[in-house]
């Protein structure tokens, strides 16, 4: 059985007064989930963060993470620089990087890589587009995503690796996809992991669903067989809609 997962994604939000103020008020709220869960916060937020969450069950995340060791690359972080702050989890290829930062399914790949040798877990991003949709190619977009994504690592620590299946028409827009679709395709992610490293591998990664998750709707979702959990954008900002999704079993 997989462990769900329910990570939130602040985006670009919060000082470090209001994310110590968000994470305290979840610390006592969230402490019997029985998912793993996990604040994807701004970098200026970690160290807020990390001591708010302090010997709670709240994990910290990034955003994002670049792919070198160190060296000449104004305004990023590196692996090591992340880890060194306490974060356990990345995010790595949202749906907004790709559009509004250039990301590609290469650059993915190596900040994957960089995220994994560092010992963290990366939350993979993949979702189509809605003409890819409409169009019927969301399949081979997940999977070529996916699989791009994934290249180079072993089969152990795609095992441990985190994918969130984010549909970019569904983020942010109040648009979620049916319970059906999101498992139909989270299914599909699945179906291509197994067929390139194995049952066992495919067996035990864990999916989330992502795009416009909240209370109303997290408990069809969860009680989808292939949804392992959710990556939460705007329900992730507030306390109680937080609560209310990790707590989608109570
Ligand atoms: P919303 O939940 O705001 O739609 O955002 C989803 C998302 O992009 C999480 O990464």
């Amino acid at each position: 059985m997989r462990k769900a997962i329910i990570a939130g994604n602040w985006k670009m939000n919060k000082t470090p007064a209001e994310a110590a103020e968000l994470v305290k008020a979840l610390v006592p709220a969230v402490k019997d989930a029985d998912c793993d869960v996990v604040v994807c916060v701004p970098a200026t937020d970690f160290a807020a963060v990390k001591e708010a969450a302090e010997g709670s069950n709240i994990k910290l995340g990034a955003q994002n993470v670049h792919f070198a060791k160190s060296g000449a690359f104004t305004g990023e972080l590196s692996a090591d620089m992340l880890k060194a702050c306490g974060v356990e989890y990345v995010v790595i290829g949202h749906s907004e990087r790709r559009q509004y930062f250039g990301e590609t399914d290469k650059t993915v790949n190596a900040r994957v890589r960089a995220c994994v040798a560092a010992g963290m877990t990366p939350i993979i991003c993949v979702g189509e587009l809605k003409d890819e949709r409409e169009t019927g190619y969301t399949d081979i977009i997940v999977e070529y995503q996916t699989l791009m994504a994934l290249h180079g690592l072993s089969n152990d620590e795609v095992k441990a690796s985190v994918i969130a299946y984010e549909p970019v028409w569904a983020i942010g827009t109040g648009l979620t996809a049916t319970d059906e679709q999101a498992n139909e395709t989270i299914g599909v992610i699945r179906k291509a992991i197994e067929r390139k490293y194995g049952k066992d591998v495919s067996d035990a990664v864990r999916i989330q669903y992502g795009g416009s998750m909240n209370p109303g709707n997290v408990k069809g979702l969860m009680a989808q067989p292939e949804i392992d959990g959710g990556l939460i954008g705007g329900a992730s900002l507030k306390a109680p809609d937080f609560t209310s999704v990790v707590l989608y079993n109570k």
